[in-house]
């Protein structure tokens, strides 16, 4: 007889960035900017941009991989594929789909999730209901994105925020308790419309009008966003923490959502919790939006920044708009991380044809096609 289970573990981590950096110099000839200025007002220095033959399910597939060789599991062992995205490959099929033929999964459902930067935690938080009621044993929540393909890179309040990348993790269930302690998610519809796409959906669906007024990428208002931002990531991380049973003091560390190095600073003071336990990768990356939670993870774990034992609270913020936090015990081991180390490297195949409808880059990004090496990830 099966035993029931009684707690879910994160067994496998992995995160996949490409290979093209776009710094704040490269920025300085797009648009009015510079490059103190955007140090001094988000601490990013440089952020990842996806070559001509990345997409979003394609950084996912490696992502995904590589989280599913650290568990020590094959990709047929998982039950369920879960992305958190706004930037799938298509509306439909769901970029988990394709995530789902890349790895060469058969037996997974699979499906995308919409809550913005906040993405990758509400996976999480319905991989550990879903492994809970017993539906699933093992599930691969993804965050991944491309949001260089939905940003204006004529307008310099968004442009010098947002990047591209992937991470994963691996959610397994587990006869022992403990592991996930504590789960909290929130939606504030009040601020719907302070970070949004207006066109390409089934309200405003793309035209010329559309495209002529660039409404088909990112908006934001910078300064409201940043305001509830503060607010709400602290108090779902206390949530987080109060329904794991702890205090914050006991918390080893933070990874928190990479927007904006300011917001980051407003929420440990907000916390009164010191940022040397607070995980900061911004600078490299950007705001990756699902991604960034899931790539700081595994940097995290790679800097040697967490043991077993340690109680780590994961806490992210987006459009919506929508927050969440993780509080949980890690229990891998740090050393896995080495059987994921080739992979990426070799081919990973995407659906077939599924390349031929990538938008081209835009003229202003010729820079990317100059300094483009290799792409990681060949499609078939
Ligand atoms: O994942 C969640 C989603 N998004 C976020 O979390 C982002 C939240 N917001 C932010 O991070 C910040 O609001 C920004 C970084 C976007 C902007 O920083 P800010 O300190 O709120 O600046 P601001 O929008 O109030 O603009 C201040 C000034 C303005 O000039 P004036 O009107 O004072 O003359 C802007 O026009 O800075 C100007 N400005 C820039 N200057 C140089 C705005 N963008 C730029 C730029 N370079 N890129």
């Amino acid at each position: 007889m099966t035993r029931p289970v009684l707690g879910v573990r994160l067994t496998g981590w992995g995160a996949y960035a490409p290979s093209l950096v776009l710094t704040n110099a490269d920025l300085e000839k797009m648009v009015e900017t510079n490059d103190e200025w955007i140090v001094s007002r988000t601490g990013i220095r440089e952020r990842r941009i996806a070559g001509p033959d990345e997409t979003t399910a394609s950084m996912a597939a490696v992502a995904g991989l590589r989280a599913i060789a650290t568990a020590g599991l094959a990709p047929d062992d998982i039950d369920l594929i879960l992305v958190g995205t706004l930037t799938a490959d298509y509306p439909m099929p769901s970029a988990a789909a394709l995530v789902k033929s890349a790895i060469g999964n058969k037996r997974a459902a699979a499906m995308d999730l919409a809550a913005a930067c906040s993405g990758f935690l509400f996976g999480y938080a319905t991989a550990y209901a879903y492994i809970m009621s017993g539906f699933a044993k093992h599930v691969l929540v993804i965050g991944a994105e491309t949001l260089s393909r939905a940003t204006d890179w004529t307008d310099r309040g968004t442009c010098i925020l947002f990047g591209d990348g992937a991470g994963a993790a691996v959610l397994s269930a587990s006869e022992e308790p403990g592991g996930t302690l504590g789960v909290h998610l929130t939606t504030e519809p009040s601020g719907a419309y302070f970070i949004w796409l207006p066109a390409g959906g089934a309200a405003r669906p793309a035209n010329a009008a559309t495209l002529e007024a660039r409404e088909h990428f990112m908006k934001m208002k910078g300064s409201e966003t940043f305001r509830m931002a503060v607010r709400t990531l602290g108090s779902t991380a206390t949530a987080a923490v109060q329904k794991a049973g702890w205090t914050l003091d006991e918390v080893d560390l933070v990874i928190p959502h990479q927007a904006n190095i300011r917001i980051i600073e407003g929420l440990a003071k907000a916390l009164d919790f010191p940022m040397d336990r607070v995980f900061v990768n911004v600078q490299c990356y950007g705001n990756t939006s699902a991604a960034s939670v899931p790539l700081a993870l595994a940097e995290a774990v790679d800097a040697g920044r967490v043991k077993p034992g340690d109680k780590i609270l994961l806490v992210a913020f987006g459009a919506g708009l929508t927050s969440a936090a993780i509080a949980f015990e890690w229990t891998g081991d740090p050393a896995e991380a080495a059987r994921a180390a080739g992979i990426g490297h070799e081919q990973v195949s995407i659906a077939p044809g599924y390349l031929d409808a990538i938008n081209p880059f835009p003229p202003d990004l010729e820079w990317v096609r100059a300094r483009q090496s290799s792409p990681a990830v060949e499609p078939a």
